[in-house]
């Protein structure tokens, strides 16, 4: 899958966002080795801490119907509404722990889009450098 049909896929996710306390909607869309997809959306609660990213929910969709393998995730999120936001949304430190149990730093790749047009690749050792993975509990 190209970069801009997954971030087309995380801007129709980001129509499902519950975020009626930030009015932030945030979108992902999360591409397996298999290029199966798993969409996410953020989901807010008026406990606040309960709140769940949009990449969390992407990646616990996966990993509860048995996938462990990444290639890809879009991220969208922003206040506007539609298919343009106004800034790229990065990942928060949480949700790049998550990926960081699952994803080689190296390979994997973190596309924040404003539109299909306009966006930015990263891997995930770029956002998250000297992460604590799974690896350092290895004896
Ligand atoms: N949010 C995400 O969905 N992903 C992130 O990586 C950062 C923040 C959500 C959580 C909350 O619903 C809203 O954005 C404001 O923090």
């Amino acid at each position: 899958m190209t970069e801009q049909e997954l971030i087309k896929q995380a801007f129709q996710a980001r129509e499902f966002s519950y975020a009626p306390y930030s009015g932030f909607r945030v979108g992902a869309a999360l591409e397996t080795s298999d290029g199966v997809v798993y969409e996410g959306c953020n989901i807010e609660n008026a406990g606040y801490s309960p709140t769940n990213c949009a990449e969390r929910t992407a990646f616990f969709k996966a990993v509860s119907e048995g996938c462990h393998n990444f290639h890809k995730i879009a991220i969208v999120g922003g206040k506007e509404k539609g298919d343009v936001v106004a800034d790229y949304a990065a990942p928060c430190g949480v949700c790049r722990q998550v990926m960081m149990e699952f994803c080689n730093t190296k390979d994997f790749q973190i596309i924040v889009a404003k539109s299909i047009e306009d966006y930015q690749v990263f891997t995930l050792e770029e956002l998250l450098p000297m992460g604590f993975g799974p690896d350092n509990l290895k004896m």
